[in-house]
Order: structure tokens, then C-alpha cells, then sequence
């Protein structure tokens, strides 16, 4: 297992335990964390999953995917250098211990 955890704007941080191929969106998802919406299920069609990632995790985690920056144009808060769509950040053991942090608003 691998754990990820979630920080909300204003600080509140969640540790959710991941299953390696699933997705940070899907597993805040299905966590009931606040802060993730996900609407479009993962199609990169709505960012509502937009997340930042900690600074000491941007090089783990890698680049953005292809079309991944035009959606974060439509994001509701400020798209940032480490901005992604957590719904293409695919789990990994090697990603045991990533922080993410969520903006302020999702839509
Ligand atoms: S869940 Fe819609 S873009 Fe990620």
C-alpha cells in the first residue's frame, strides 16, 4: 500500500492509504476527501481535480501529460508550477509518501 496525503487550504492534512494503479483523484474520491471533485471521472475533461503538488515530490511525480495544461486553463483557482490533474497522477510504491495540496476551490 502506499500512503498519500491530502492537505486542504487551510492546512487539515488527510493520510489515505492508496492502491498502487489507482489514481490521487480516484483515491480522495473514493476517501471521501474534501477538496477533490473529480466530475469527469478521470476523462481530463473538467479539472475539478486539480491538486499541487508538495515541491519535494514535483520531480517524483514528473511532468504534466499531453492536453494536461490546457485543462488547468479552466481550473477555478490559480494554476500553478507544480498544478496537475490528480486524475493522471497514476499511484506507485515510489510515490509512498506523497504530499499534495488542494486549492481553495474546485468549481
Ligand atoms: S477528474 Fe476530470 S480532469 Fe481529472
Amino acid at each position: 500500500m502506499t500512503t498519500i496525503t491530502y492537505v486542504a487550504a487551510d492546512g487539515t492534512r488527510t493520510d489515505v492509504e492508496a492502491e498502487d494503479g489507482s489514481s490521487v483523484m480516484q483515491t480522495a474520491v473514493s476517501n471521501d476527501v474534501d477538496g477533490i471533485v473529480g466530475e469527469c471521472g478521470g476523462a481530463m475533461a473538467c479539472a475539478t481535480c486539480h491538486v499541487y503538488v508538495d515541491e519535494a515530490w514535483a520531480d517524483k511525480v514528473g511532468a504534466r501529460q499531453s492536453g494536461e495544461e490546457d485543462m488547468l486553463d479552466f481550473a477555478a483557482s490559480e494554476m500553478k508550477p507544480t498544478s496537475r490533474l490528480s486524475c493522471q497522477i497514476k499511484i506507485s510504491p515510489e510515490l509512498d509518501g506523497l504530499v499534495v495540496h488542494l486549492p481553495e476551490s474546485q468549481i
